[in-house]
């Protein structure tokens, strides 16, 4: 039996990209691993660090400039969000077209059932005049069931997790999302800007070690779910800044030379020590890299806010 073959007898849906990602010359597992229960609640904790500066100044700008936003995204705006998750950051663009408008449907999009179960629980009863229709489902098909729904969409895509995919695929995922678009209608897109390498690496390597418990979970997870056996005192968290790609990179690193074992895939995995697993790559944006993936996507950039450090920006983008 082939390796595959082995994998895709497991039973976990994990095994077949674990045994591609490790079976590689250069080590790697998608960033989509974080997010099982324990990797979305470290998460949670992660946007409330100090160094975390992401979460708290897009919600700031949110704060600041929703009403602009809002006015010039156009009239009776039915709200979409993509990745939802608990929608706290939401609340103030939902404030702010109620005040608009006396009735809003709020469609929040999102893998994770119990994250969308969190967000219709915090948000119902507390908004007259707002119906939550979650749609448990990735982003494409989640736009597609909702592609002819009546008012003008306006679409959010917040916390630069833009930047957690490559250009081309950054651009090819915004392409999709503007298929069940209709012309004219809107995206506010959330994206992380460059700075210095002083205060992005923290950003990603915290003083706490929640970020590292973040990134070991991958290798916790393929203990749990595919009988692996890592330990995970032999890798190390690192977070680097590559400034010719405009990215952090976060790796995990093998501590000495060893071997470790995936029962259910009966793998046996080698590492030299210092070698290294790649499991994300955030990207950091400038405005010439905005413009390109929504072009990409077929949008077209209308205006810009940013924070008065320049740290983090919202865009309003319109449908081609
Ligand atoms: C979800 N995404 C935007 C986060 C980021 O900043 O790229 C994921 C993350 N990885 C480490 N810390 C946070």
């Amino acid at each position: 039996m082939s390796a595959y073959e082995r994998a895709e007898r497991a039973v976990s849906p994990i095994a077949e990209v674990v045994l591609a990602g490790l079976m590689q010359r250069r080590k790697s597992l998608p960033p989509k691993l974080f997010y099982d229960a324990e990797g979305s609640q470290l998460f949670e904790r992660i946007t409330e660090l100090p160094e975390y500066y992401l979460t708290r100044t897009e919600a700031r700008i949110l704060e600041r400039y929703a009403g602009q936003m809002v006015e010039a995204a156009g009239d009776g705006l039915t709200l979409v969000e993509l990745g939802a998750g608990t929608a706290t950051k939401t609340r103030i663009v939902i404030r702010e077209l109620l005040s608009r408008q006396s009735r809003v449907t709020f469609y929040p999009i999102d893998v994770s059932h119990t994250a969308l179960e969190d967000a219709v629980r915090n948000l119902n009863g507390d908004y007259a005049g707002l119906e939550v229709r979650p749609v448990v489902a990735d982003y494409c098909e989640g736009l597609d069931g909702i592609a002819n729904t009546s008012g003008e969409k306006l679409v959010l895509y917040l916390g630069s997790s833009i930047g957690n995919f490559e250009p081309m695929r950054a651009g090819a995922v915004l392409h999709s999302v503007r298929g069940s678009l209709r012309k004219g209608e809107a995206l506010l897109l959330g994206t992380d800007l460059v700075k210095s390498e002083r205060v992005l690496v923290p950003a990603y390597d915290d003083a706490q070690g929640v970020t590292e418990r973040f990134n070991k979970n991958v290798l916790a997870r393929i203990n749990r779910e595919l009988g692996g056996h890592f330990d995970l005192k032999q890798f190390k968290h690192v977070a680097e800044w590559n400034p010719k790609c405009s990215r952090m990179e976060i790796y995990l690193e093998s501590l000495r030379e060893q071997t470790v074992s995936v029962d259910s895939l009966a793998m046996r995995v080698h590492f030299e020590q210092g070698e290294r697993i790649h499991t994300e790559n955030s990207y950091k944006f400038n405005e010439h890299m905005v413009r390109s993936i929504l072009s990409m996507g077929g949008f077209e950039l209308e205006r810009t806010w940013t924070d008065r450090r320049n740290w983090f920006a919202v865009h309003l983008a319109r449908v081609k």
